[in-house]
């Protein structure tokens, strides 16, 4: 095992898991994957590609009702029910915070 020398300062990792037809819901599916798109956007227009990484996952056992979920580390935050509405403001916020 070798530690990697690449460490973001900022991690981001969107569910982007889809069920169909389950008990459980539709996941976080097309809510994720818009999501996804919109902070990679935002990393892309403040040239941070190095800085926070923006990853897809499957699911993490938080379902939201709504939008997807998104974790946060190394702060080890989930947030539940992110639009790509809240996308705009996520990633500064999550950024600028102490
Ligand atoms: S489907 Fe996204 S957290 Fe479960």
């Amino acid at each position: 095992m070798e530690k990697s020398r690449y460490e973001p300062r900022l991690h981001l990792f969107v569910c982007t898991h889809m069920r169909e037809g389950s008990a459980l819901g539709p996941g976080c599916g097309a809510a994720g994957k818009a999501v996804f798109q919109q902070l990679k956007a935002h990393v892309a227009d403040r040239g941070e590609y190095g800085a926070v990484w923006v990853t897809e996952t499957g699911c993490m056992g938080l379902c939201p009702k709504k939008g997807c979920t998104v974790a946060v580390m190394p702060a080890a935050q989930y947030f539940l029910n992110v639009t790509d509405e809240d996308a705009g403001t996520f990633l500064p916020w999550a950024i600028d915070r102490p």
